[in-house]
């Protein structure tokens, strides 16, 4: 947490500071893994260690979610020799077993996803759409107007990972990285009153960072292998991924370093959930599109970066007092969307007779 600190990172738990994070110190995963110093990878001596270490890179598991260009700041080396270390790390974890190796057979992949978990969005219509809920190993987005519900998701979101598994959880922690200044503990205190949850123990089990401009939300990302590891955390929540990025970086010339830049923050977070097995939930924008004459007239901001690199994305939309999400581009969900509402349960399903979920005509 010091070393966080001083690089200007600050996660907090909102109840008891840092008391919260220290009292979910298990970690889901086998203890040699995580506790896999640097110095068991050939090629890595002291000095090696040290540096990596002084970046908040202090695990192989640490390692292995970097990217080379992250790893050459951090050694002062060259683009290869950290390349170099980023490979030595992943194969130490496939020996391990913990990582799938670079050729595996289909069935391999097919046990792999098998170990995939769900959690809950708080609505049984949703939860359809997304075939059980939000899966772990995978980002997910959500995109849509002002006021369409995003930030609403990402806080019932946050208090349904932490029930048990009978109860559309994973008994895990949420780290939220809150860059639009919107995370509200109150309305926390208040979902969880109305689902019948204790309002202390829900805040504990959220872990909150505020972004204050994308380098900090880079920043924040770079220590989270840690946090994830302290909280045993199966949710992390960037509320909104990209809202910085399109504030800080206007006009056309900055257009390739935006890109680049939310490339490497968006890859950051897929390699982390698949090392951790945890869900990434990403909310995003909708810009004006006036190119387009059919359909809806909005598209996501964040263009091929986000749009290829999310596993699904969700679009979700005002209709009354309902909202509709629709599925988008995924690799094997039906195109079709889910009515769902907003309420004191935060996502809920709407009285009967309007809750069945539709197939797009
Ligand atoms: P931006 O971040 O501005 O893009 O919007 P968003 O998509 O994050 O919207 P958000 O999730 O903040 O949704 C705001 C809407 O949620 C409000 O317009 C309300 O309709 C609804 N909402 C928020 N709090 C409550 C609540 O306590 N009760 C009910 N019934 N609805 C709420
Ligand atoms: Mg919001």
């Amino acid at each position: 947490m010091l070393q966080a600190r001083l690089r200007g990172v600050c996660f907090h738990s909102l109840t008891e500071g840092e008391e919260g994070a220290k009292s979910g110190d298990s970690s889901s995963l086998p203890r040699s893994i995580v506790d896999l110093e640097l110095d068991e990878l050939d090629g890595v001596g002291p000095a090696t260690k040290a540096k990596l270490n002084g970046a908040g890179i202090l695990t192989v598991l640490d390692l292995a979610v970097k990217s080379p260009s992250e790893v050459a700041d951090a050694v002062g080396s060259d683009l290869t020799r950290a390349a170099d270390l980023c490979n030595k790390a992943r194969t130490k974890l496939v020996e391990l077993k913990y990582l799938e190796e670079d050729f595996v057979s289909a069935s391999e992949i097919y046990k792999k996803r098998m170990a995939i978990e769900r959690i809950s969005t708080g609505s049984r219509n949703l939860d359809d759409l997304l075939a059980g809920g939000i899966e772990t190993q995978a980002v997910t987005e959500f995109y849509g107007e002002f006021g369409s519900g995003k930030t609403q998701i990402c806080h019932t979101l946050s208090i349904m990972v932490q029930q048990p598994i009978g109860g559309g959880g994973l008994s895990g922690k949420a780290v939220y990285i809150d860059t639009e200044n919107t995370f509200r503990p109150e309305r926390i205190v208040s979902i969880a009153e109305s689902r019948k949850l204790d309002p202390r123990k829900v805040l504990d089990g959220i872990i909150v960072a505020k972004a204050y401009n994308s380098s900090h939300q880079e920043l924040i990302v770079g220590e989270l292998g840690n946090q994830v590891r302290k909280a045993s955390a199966k949710l992390v929540i960037v509320d909104s991924a990209v809202a910085h990025y399109r504030a800080e970086f206007l006009g056309r010339g900055t257009l390739s370093e935006r890109q680049q830049r939310l490339n490497k923050f968006i890859h950051a977070l897929v390699r982390t959930s698949e090392i951790y097995n945890l869900a990434v939930v990403l909310t995003n924008q909708v810009q004006s599109s006036p190119d387009t004459f059919f359909g809806d007239p909005t598209k996501a901001t964040g263009g091929h970066v986000i749009a290829h690199t999310s596993t699904y994305r969700i679009y979700v939309r005002k209709t009354g007092k309902n909202r509709v999400a629709r599925m988008v581009d995924s690799p094997y969900h039906p195109e079709r969307e889910a009515i769902f509402q907003l309420n004191e349960r935060g996502v809920d399903d709407p009285p009967e007779e309007s809750s069945s979920s539709r197939r797009r005509s």
